[in-house]
């Protein structure tokens, strides 16, 4: 555990961030922000005023279409459809920000490893070396089928995304120090005896080149990955700088650092990754006004939109399936990580099937910090202290004022306790989230 919380603001670039029907309260902007790079730029200046390590994108390129074999209530009800690209954004919040973290996902699925480190290797360069790369593999069904690939099974996506990483850090090598001499008189702008060249014939993917981008200041992106099954466990070890996990509660949260622990004892990475657990604060004047505050954002979701997203999650088709059973285990070539850690018991209990679509609906199974300024806090010390997490992926349910909110009421009551920032530690994303 570090000396201090670390956060990072969990981001859309689509209607909603992860609350279904989060645009249609009165005083939601996210629609106006969707064609408004000023709305974004503010947002990011207030995650920036927060001392927040990064705003970061989650990112499915496809649509949620495993309910009912169809696309209709992802678009109806605006979940994540239209699903546009974070990191052309990003480019555009990296020129209004100086310090905040720039992560997007970018899956493994569709692009080639070139044009991805290609695209994020600039970034990074021009941004100062704030960027991070959340690692996916592609569990969306939509994903696969927007590209026109073969969905490959669960554990080969993480085999093909090995080699993938492989290539990628060739790349990200290959430009060796003192390669890039700018040498303006002499008219030499690198020595080619020291940019490698790769030659790559894999499997899954052909490279013979060099670097495409001039090495930046972290000399790759911050690496996130998310897949909490065994596998994705193990690709994380081998390649994460931080795994973002959600847990539904703190009993969930402990076993998963216990058993994240025991897993990189066993790989032998040491020390392990940072884990990020991701929660979703509702803030009011007073524990009540916050619980009301829930009461009404539960209210607006319409359930079969849930339904329709936890399909797409868990790459099951939940239609017809009996609302108020429990939500039993089941094989998926969908996320492993995520069915097992709400099908099994919950609070005590297991959960129906009703009751894991609502929490899907709100926040995709994040848990909810309900209260005051005061409380949130308390809640977030418990569990930073309690599981020894890196800190919190925090992501808002009305833009943009929870996020204001959070900023202005809870991250002051952090710094007074000495366990958050006052001021940014370093440049680089890196740096900034003490990751060594
Ligand atoms: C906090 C969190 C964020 C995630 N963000 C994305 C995302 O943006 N795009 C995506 O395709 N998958 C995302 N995932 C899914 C995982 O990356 C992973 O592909 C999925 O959980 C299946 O892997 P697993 O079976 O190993 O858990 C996310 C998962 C978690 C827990």
């Amino acid at each position: 555990m570090g000396k201090y919380i670390h956060l990072v603001s969990f981001q859309i670039n689509s209607p909603i961030n992860h609350t279904i029907l989060s645009w249609a309260a009165p005083e939601d902007n996210r629609l106006q922000a969707l064609g408004d790079l000023g709305r974004w730029i503010d947002m990011a200046r207030t995650l920036e005023r927060g001392l927040f390590d990064a705003i970061f994108f989650a990112d499915t390129p496809g649509v949620f279409d495993r309910y009912q074999d169809r696309m209709d209530e992802a678009i109806r009800y605006g979940v994540c459809w239209p699903t546009m690209d974070p990191v052309t954004l990003l480019g555009a919040i990296a020129g209004a920000t100086e310090r905040l973290g720039l992560a997007a996902t970018v899956s493994t699925g569709p692009h080639h490893p070139y044009a991805v480190v290609r695209q994020l290797s600039t970034l990074d360069y021009m941004s100062g070396g704030r960027v991070g790369w959340n690692i996916v593999t592609g569990h969306l069904r939509g994903e696969h089928r927007a590209y026109g690939l073969a969905e490959l099974p669960h554990d080969e996506r993480y085999d093909r995304a090995e080699e993938y990483m492989e290539v990628c850090h060739a790349l990200w090598n290959s430009v060796e120090d003192g390669a890039i001499l700018a040498d303006k008189a002499g008219g030499v702008f690198a020595d080619p005896g020291k940019v490698k060249t790769l030659h790559h014939q894999g499997k899954y993917f052909n490279c013979s080149t060099v670097a495409p981008a001039l090495p930046s200041p972290q000399g790759r992106p911050v690496l996130f990955q998310a897949g909490s099954s065994g596998r994705g466990q193990q690709f994380a070890m081998k390649h994460a700088d931080v795994v973002f996990a959600i847990q539904p509660n703190l009993p969930g949260m402990k076993k998963f650092m216990d058993d994240f622990r025991a897993m990189a004892r066993q790989l032998g990475r040491n020390p392990p990754p940072g884990v990020t657990l991701g929660i979703q604060p509702v803030i009011g004047g007073s524990e009540e006004e916050a619980q009301q505050k829930l009461n009404g954002i539960v209210e607006r979701i319409p359930l079969e939109a849930a339904i329709a997203r936890l399909s797409g999650t868990m790459g099951v088709d939940f239609s017809g399936m009996e609302l108020d059973q429990p939500l039993a285990e089941m094989q998926t070539q969908g996320s492993q990580g995520l069915m097992k850690a709400f099908s099994n018991i919950v609070d005590d209990r297991p959960l129906t099937l009703r009751e894991v679509a609502i929490r899907w609906g709100l926040s995709v199974g994040m848990p909810q910090i309900v209260g005051s300024p005061e409380q949130v806090a308390d809640r977030i010390e418990t569990i930073w202290r309690e599981t020894g997490c890196h800190g919190f992926n925090v992501t808002p349910h009305v833009m943009p004022s929870s996020i204001g909110d959070f900023v202005d009421q809870v991250v002051p009551i952090l710094q007074k306790r000495g366990i958050y920032p006052t001021e940014y530690i370093g440049r680089t994303l890196r740096e900034n989230a003490e990751l060594g």
